[in-house]
């Protein structure tokens, strides 16, 4: 912004409404403002209605997105001596995946430093998960996170005060003025916290489905398409993964369920889905970042697990304390014989909030041990009678609210359903 320029807001808020772009310093001057509270609630969340309607062209949005990591500080990670790389999801239910990527992309030589956050609604948050491990503390000092990246090569922590702090205040602004679902909005939250946090190379998975932020692939294609954009443009190699969320990843959803699958896999087990896609995305990651190892090779020969251990214990975790686990369990039984065809992930992630694995609201407190095991999903046989999912609660008097969400959530089919596919698309620069 040039020194000393002011402008007066009203009058950006009619420009806007009115579908004229607004000036990289008209921009800047926006979001400090609104930042440092200079600019009141009010009049910012008049701007996020008019961008909503009126989105932001590429111009203005790179511009957005730069004046949001500008508010707060852009780590340097380039002094490492490795190439660094990271990945961002937009959320599923039972999507574990950074569980298992981390450790693996550090054992094929990158460093993969992640800022993760809480869930919120039907998805989990990978924070959320990581503390079901025995004195796992989220919360890493910039110097340490940085020593940790040095000895280990990962790290998944939670953001500190000043990354990107605008975006904190313009989320918590979003989420009660109906201004979260918009795209512009969306990619610059994302981008904004990714490139902030120091990567230089970074793959999006973005989810395409019922349990998704997007239900169908023309969204999905338009989000991935502009973060791509804005993160290149930023000088961040940025490319997406378009995956399909339809039913949950993986058997277990919820927040210790999910940590004792992620260990399976990196113990060389766990469900297939899961393998297909920690592989697709390692591959993706490495090639961004020049290195020729095959991801498949490395997990499968448990090289990633030193690193797994070394990463939860340079945060305090100790993986020999059990996790907690629920004290009831109750079972959904199948209502038709044949094979599952469907498996409703949005019912399966309410359910497992339900039962206390999730948050409603950001204050409300979870349950470790809660969520869901998928004893069956789409493509397996079933016998009428048969259990299909285990639900696991400290609250009894959830089970019944979470298999009334899950009563329409089972498809049935009497012959074996084809496999969908799970990586539906690809978008690069
Ligand atoms: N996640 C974010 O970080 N920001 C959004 O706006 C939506 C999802």
């Amino acid at each position: 912004m040039t020194a000393g320029q002011t402008f007066d807001t009203e009058s950006l808020i009619i420009a806007k409404r009115d579908g004229e772009p607004l000036s990289g310093p008209a921009i800047d001057w926006f979001i400090a403002g609104y930042t440092d509270g200079t600019i009141p609630d009010y009049q910012a969340a008049a701007m996020l209605m008019a961008v909503y309607f009126n989105g932001l062209n590429g111009e203005e949005l790179a511009r957005w997105t730069s004046a949001m990591i500008d508010s707060g500080h852009r780590y340097d990670l380039g002094d490492l001596g490795r190439p660094l790389v990271d990945k961002h999801s937009t959320g599923g239910v039972g999507d574990k995946i950074s569980l298992i990527l981390c450790p693996l992309v550090a054992a094929c030589g990158a460093i993969m430093p992640q800022v993760a956050g809480r869930g919120l609604g039907h998805t989990g948050g990978t924070l959320d998960k990581l503390e079901a491990i025995h004195g796992w503390n989220p919360s890493v000092p910039p110097e340490k996170f940085r020593d940790i990246l040095a000895d280990v090569g990962g790290i998944i922590a939670a953001a500190s005060q000043d990354l990107a702090p605008a975006d904190r205040k313009l989320y918590a602004l979003r989420d009660v003025t109906g201004t979260v679902a918009s795209i512009p909005l969306i990619a610059s939250s994302i981008m904004s916290k990714k490139i902030a946090s120091g990567t230089t190379s970074l793959v999006l998975d973005v989810k395409v489905g019922a349990g998704a932020f997007m239900r169908n692939l023309d969204d999905a294609r338009v989000l991935a398409n502009t973060m791509v954009e804005i993160g290149n443009r930023s000088g961040v190699n940025t490319v997406a993964l378009l995956t399909a969320m339809d039913h949950p990843l993986g058997r277990l959803v919820g927040n210790t369920l999910e940590v004792e699958e992620s260990i399976e896999v990196l113990h060389g087990g766990g469900p297939p889905d899961i393998i297909e896609l920690v592989v697709a995305l390692a591959r993706d990651m490495l090639t961004l970042v020049g290195i020729d190892v095959d991801p498949a090779d490395v997990l499968a020969s448990g090289a990633a697990v030193p690193v797994w251990e070394a990463m939860i214990s340079a945060q305090g975790g100790d993986l020999s304390v059990p996790m907690p686990r629920s004290e009831h369990t109750d079972v959904v039984v199948a209502t038709e014989s044949g094979w599952v065809s469907g498996l409703d992930a949005l019912a399966v992630g309410q359910a497992s909030a339900r039962l206390g694995a999730g948050r409603a609201r950001k204050e409300d407190s979870i349950d470790l041990g809660a969520g869901i095991e998928c004893l069956a999903k789409p493509g397996d046989p079933i016998t009428r009678g048969e259990p299909i999912l285990r639900l696991h609660s400290d609250r009894p008097d959830t089970f019944s609210s979470a298999a009334e969400l899950l009563a329409n959530a089972i498809s049935y089919s009497p012959e074996a359903p084809e496999p969908p596919p799970l990586i539906l698309d690809r978008v690069t620069r």
